[in-house]
């Protein structure tokens, strides 16, 4: 079964409390059962993790290379700044490994910071502004590209 890592960067621990009206009232272990069903349902092997801290997201970036696993990340702030993940996120697209990255909200119609994202250029492709749903669109691209 191909195997799917879906990475959550920073803050997205909080989901349910964190500004529910820009990212809604689901916490993480929701997102995570429902991208595990959906991953099962695409007969994909998907794992869910998140963390606040930036090495750790890299390093799962460098793991999904090593593994040969495709990626769905939602950045989280690190979309903003992060050349260090960039590079690690490119290192995945460059192994010709599918990367979905993902927000929950649409940051370009937000504040002017999360106008840019370092990640974009070198995902393979970005879903903005649909809530949960824009990682199961995510699933079914990585899918989709796994099959073509
Ligand atoms: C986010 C948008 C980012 O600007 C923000 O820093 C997040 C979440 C989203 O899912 O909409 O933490 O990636």
């Amino acid at each position: 079964m191909n195997k799917v890592v879906v990475v959550n960067g920073p803050n997205l621990g909080r989901l349910g409390v964190r500004e529910p009206e820009v990212y809604g009232s689901q916490d993480l272990a929701a997102l995570t059962e429902d991208c595990t069903r959906w991953g099962r349902d695409l007969g994909l092997d998907v794992r869910v993790c998140q963390s606040d801290d930036e090495a750790e997201v890299i390093g799962w970036m460098h793991r999904a290379v090593d593994e040969h696993t495709s990626v769905v990340m939602n950045p989280a702030a690190f979309t903003h700044y992060s050349y260090g993940l960039a590079d690690a996120a490119h290192m995945v697209t460059d192994a010709g490994l599918p990367l979905i990255e993902v927000h929950i909200s649409n940051p370009s119609s937000r504040d002017s910071f999360r106008k840019h994202s370092v990640i974009s250029p070198v995902a393979t492709s970005t879903i903005t502004g649909l809530g949960f749903f824009g990682y199961r669109l995510a699933l079914e691209a990585v899918a989709h590209l796994l099959d073509a």
